[in-house]
């Protein structure tokens, strides 16, 4: 791995053994793109990727007409001076102008990654992981530095990026758009891929071929959303799961986000990320600077699992951190689905005893035990236990819940407040509201002013105190509506349009307090299930809950689509009663199991209304995700049939030394005298003998991976009687296996 500056060409060459990205100082003094991709070699002049040549109704900004924006590809451009696309950034001047003209003044190179100051990040643990390149460009105008701030890591096909604006002169500006990550591609031959949906159908796989023109995803909501998710796949038409390739951007931001792509008419993609520029503008006074957040792009030739298994690594050790990081997810059970607010001490005991009884390590209390929630109208903001439900308070039921041998966890929502709280009474100014307007509510609550420190600080004391005083093992913390009438009554005019992203700040300051005050318990973020589901919530909660839609048909779709760019250990997956909450489905309890095994695995129900057989099973599964967490959780994750397109979904995990591999199988309806069916699997050693489950099939890697796993149905063929045969195990719509792959021995 190396960061080359080539001073004779002025060029930049990052590379590792994977992927090469290459920038050229532009005669303009501003960065142009060369390359992002496959390894290349080094050389010192790759003038020839440079390419412009003459066009008809150009604007050129030298004499010759060799060279103008528009037909120039770059790393952070700018509107107005020949080029006509979407912007990185813009600057509103006192004199009303727009344009800006940022060029090369020095870069530094160094090994390791700096911190981004109150924003998550990816990070490194020694100098040797990774190399920075950090850009100096200035406007001689205005007076202002742009330092672009490139990271390439040792081993991965990853860059990260983000960009600061430092205003060293005497008069303010507005900036109205900073994008974190802008790439020019030379060509537009790729699908589009995005991951969008709604409550309880997050992140649903939408491919599209690109094309001419604006293709976006965004958020304007204050949070990353359940309805497009701030990550983007370019792919090859060509290439699939296993091969060709694939390029990934996610932003590690939870705001408003814009991913797009914009692909001009002479089939040139201008890939960019960052804070949706919509209801934003940041007022720069002299002597302040604005830090973007960071996106990382993947580039993978081994296609989507290629790519994805990049994000996993990437993410799950090297921008979720602590305690919790590299240790297998306690299994719990949460009493929301089991009461609701329906719930006082006793009966939450008994849930919890049963669930100790089946092996259940974590109990958590969910929403309803706090001020004076007693359904969803009131208490939002009272972070004290409700004494009338809990009479020992939290403290006093951590202790009963410890003593029978579980771990604890609660639930909260601090950003949260309803009218019909001790907080809004005392501090009706702190909710986000407008002066002189009505403000909406979202399920009868309203939002905290979290732009104001004196907010956060009143919640980081709350919280401070239960959890100082408690024997807290677990954090879920919730959000569960938009943001509307987004004003700070705190802030002057010209600061309003910062609200949005002062609001991200303020959250990631009392997450970063509370993880660091608290090391040894493990959060798990949640937004209405997975509206926040995104890179820079895993920052501070190294788990999310992925979806209230615990049922196990959707939630293969809905964990399918988000291991694209997140990974197993990070998706909040549990068990529930049917017919399912959110559908009235019915699905077998081994497929409920089968299906959140692929995930943090938990209970979301009373255990002790299951049938005795059902407990024996339930048990079976503690069992099994006991001893085989680490490689489902840890292991390397194949997407191995879609569930988007196929009857029969499949996926699997390999433990890193390859001896051991758990495959989950999948199908939606049942089919009668169905064909023979195999499953190609991936990741195993071809020359390793496999032995498949109890049956005492033996198997090489190289036949499993070729010529694949027979997975006819055990049923195929089964005489329509309705019985079975004596020993047949009878498919069923919603039926799914387990297969455990375990080197011979
Ligand atoms: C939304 C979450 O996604 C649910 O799991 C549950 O915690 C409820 N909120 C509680 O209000």
């Amino acid at each position: 791995m190396a960061i080359l500056f080539h001073e004779a060409a002025r060029e930049f060459h990052l590379y590792n053994d994977n992927i090469s990205y290459i920038i050229k100082i532009l005669q303009n003094g501003h960065l142009g793109q060369l390359y992002f991709g496959a390894r290349v070699r080094d050389r010192n002049d790759f003038d020839h990727l440079l390419e412009s040549c003459y066009r008809p109704m150009t604007a050129y900004q030298s004499k010759s007409y060799a060279f103008s924006l528009e037909h120039i590809k770059q790393e952070y451009p700018v509107y107005g001076t020949s080029d006509f696309k979407l912007p990185a950034m813009e600057v509103l001047q006192p004199n009303g102008s727009r344009l800006t003209d940022f060029t090369y003044q020095h870069h530094r190179i160094y090994p390791g990654k700096p911190a981004l100051e109150g924003l998550p990040a990816t990070y490194t643990e020694s100098d040797e992981e990774a190399d920075t390149l950090e850009v100096t460009l200035k406007d001689q105008v205005l007076g202002m530095n742009l330092v672009l701030i490139y990271t390439i890591f040792n081993g991965e096909n990853a860059i990260a990026r983000s960009a600061r604006f430092e205003n060293g002169s005497g008069q303010a500006f507005d900036l109205t758009r900073a994008m974190s990550f802008s790439i020019d591609l030379p060509d537009c031959d790729y699908d589009w891929i995005q991951f969008s949906g709604a409550w309880s159908r997050e992140r649903q796989v939408k491919t599209r071929r690109l094309e001419q023109g604006i293709q976006a995803v965004s958020s304007a909501r204050g949070h990353s959303s359940h309805n497009h998710n701030p990550f983007i796949v370019l792919k090859r038409p060509s290439a699939d799961e296993f091969q060709g390739e694939a390029m990934g951007f996610s932003l590690i931001y939870s705001g408003n986000f814009l991913a797009q792509a914009e692909v001009d008419t002479y089939n040139v993609t201008r890939v960019m990320l960052g804070i949706n520029p919509f209801a934003f503008t940041w007022h720069l006074a002299p002597g302040e600077s604005f830090q973007t957040p960071e996106a990382v792009a993947v580039y993978s030739g081994e296609g989507l699992n290629g790519m994805s298994q990049a994000f996993h690594r990437l993410f799950r050790t090297r921008l979720a951190r602590g305690q919790w990081r590299d240790r297998v997810r306690p299994i719990l059970l949460n009493n929301w689905e089991a009461t609701y607010f329906d719930f006082n001490e006793d009966k939450l005991i008994e849930i919890a005893k049963t669930a100790k009884e089946d092996g259940v390590e974590l109990f958590v209390l969910d929403d309803g035990w706090f001020g004076a929630r007693t359904d969803d109208h009131a208490g939002l903001g009272d972070w004290y236990a409700n004494t009338d439900r809990l009479p020992g308070g939290i403290k006093g039921l951590s202790e009963k819940i410890e003593a029978l041998g579980l771990k604890f966890g609660f639930w909260v929502e601090l950003e949260m407040a309803n009218m019909d709280s001790g907080l809004y009474r005392a501090h009706p100014d702190w909710l986000i509201q407008a002066p002189d307007r009505p403000l909406s509510h979202g399920r009868h609550q309203y939002v905290l002013d979290f732009s104001r420190k004196e907010v956060v600080d009143y919640i980081f004391g709350m919280m401070d105190k239960i959890l100082s005083e408690s024997k807290v093992s677990y954090i879920k913390w919730d959000m569960n509506r938009s943001i509307t009438e987004c004003y700070s009554l705190a802030l002057p005019p010209e600061r309003q349009g910062e609200v949005f992203h002062r609001y991200i700040l303020g959250l990631y300051s009392l997450y970063e307090r509370l993880t660091q005050k608290f090391p040894h318990i493990l959060f798990e973020s949640c937004a209405s299930g997975g509206a926040r589901f995104d890179a820079g919530m895993l920052y501070y909660a190294p788990q999310c809950w992925t979806s209230d839609d615990s049922d196990a048909a959707e939630r293969i779709k809905i964990q399918y689509g988000t291991s694209f760019c997140y990974p197993v250990s990070s998706m909040g997956a549990h068990v529930s009663a049917v017919p399912n909450h959110q559908l009235s489905r019915v699905t077998p309890l081994s497929t409920r199991g089968n299906v959140a095994f692929f995930g943090a695995f938990g209970y979301e129900l009373d255990l002790q209304k299951l049938s005795a057989k059902e407990r024996e099973m339930v048990r079976g599964q503690i069992r099994f995700m006991k001893q085989y967490r680490y490689i489902l959780q840890f292991g390397t994750f194949y997407r191995l049939q879609s569930p988007f397109e196929n009857n029969i979904a499949a996926w699997m995990a390999v433990s890193e030394d390859k001896q051991t591999a758990i495959v989950g199988y999948y199908k939606t309806l049942n089919d009668v005298n169905c064909e023979y069916r195999r499953l190609k699997l991936k990741g195993l050693e071809a020359g390793t003998a496999y032995q498949v489950g109890q049956s005492g099939k033996v198997h090489y890697g190289d036949e499993l991976m070729n010529l694949g796993l027979i997975t006819t149905d055990p049923s195929a063929g089964q005489p329509t009687s309705g019985q079975p045969e004596e020993g047949m195990e009878m498919c069923t719509d919603f039926w799914s296996k387990i297969y455990v792959l375990k080197a011979a021995r």
